[in-house]
């Protein structure tokens, strides 16, 4: 049981495409979720149903066709482009299916960057990458590129570059879905050991049923809608 304090509200969210003439895809159709700060959700459902889609929104990476994220009471829609990047710079971490990692930076400066338009200063922020990139077992390739990591390296690398700003909300979407069982595996450990660690909410998109029989609940999208809601422990 979690006694703790609502840290997100997804209120009857839509998201439609607009296809050229012939009309508009409906993806999302009214989604309604509340997340308690440090639990972990795991999405799960059939390939283009829309997961990343709705993780893409409470993150604030994307715009709604209707309804509300709200983040701590705050519905994050209703803020301009500025307001809503510093917003999600501060409260949200994001860790992508393909890393998004910035192939000319090494491991520390990639882990640096979202620090860089955030509040601490250079020092306090290398220091605090450094704990980070220890964190994820990347000590010793502090001064590698990307390409120079391996894919499970350069997973850790990106997780560890989520959690930079002390993000609130960890948002992981298919975090290990091209790596092996073996480094699969210890990403999943990482994620859930940072969860307990620092009471992070994790909210993470999986094909894995066995990995989303570990979170406290797994959210079934299906056709639009959540199809079936369970809480594991
Ligand atoms: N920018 C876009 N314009 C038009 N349609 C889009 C756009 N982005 C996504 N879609 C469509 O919306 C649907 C949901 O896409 P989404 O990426 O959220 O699926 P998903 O559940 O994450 O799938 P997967 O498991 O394959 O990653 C898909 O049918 C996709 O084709
Ligand atoms: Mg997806």
């Amino acid at each position: 049981m979690n006694n703790n304090s609502t840290i997100l509200r997804v209120i009857d969210l839509y998201k439609s495409y607009k296809m050229g003439k012939s009309g508009s895809l409906h993806v999302l159709k009214g989604i309604n979720l509340q997340v308690r700060e440090g639990e972990i959700i795991a999405i799960v459902g059939p390939s283009g149903v829309g997961k990343s889609t709705l993780l893409h929104l409470i993150g604030g990476l994307d715009w709604p066709t209707k309804g509300r994220v709200e983040i701590d009471g705050r519905d994050m829609f209703r803020y301009d482009n500025e307001k809503l990047s510093e917003l999600r710079n501060q409260t949200v971490g994001f860790v992508f299916q393909f890393h998004h990692l910035l192939p000319e930076f090494t491991a520390l400066e990639n882990v640096m960057m979202p620090g860089l338009i955030g509040r601490l200063d250079s020092k306090q922020l290398k220091k605090r990458c450094l704990t980070l990139l220890e964190e994820v077992g990347l000590t010793d390739r502090l001064n590698h590129r990307p390409g120079e990591l391996s894919g499970g390296e350069q997973q850790r690398l990106a997780v560890a570059r989520a959690l930079t700003n002390s993000p609130r909300l960890l948002l992981a979407d298919e975090p290990s879905g091209n790596l092996d069982v073996h480094t699969a595996n210890s990403l999943h450990r990482l994620l859930w050991q940072l969860n307990k660690k620092h009471n992070q909410t994790l909210i993470i998109v999986t094909h894995n049923k066995e990995l989303a029989e570990q979170a406290d609940k797994i959210i079934e999208l299906y056709d639009g809608n959540i199809k079936n809601y369970t809480r594991n422990h």
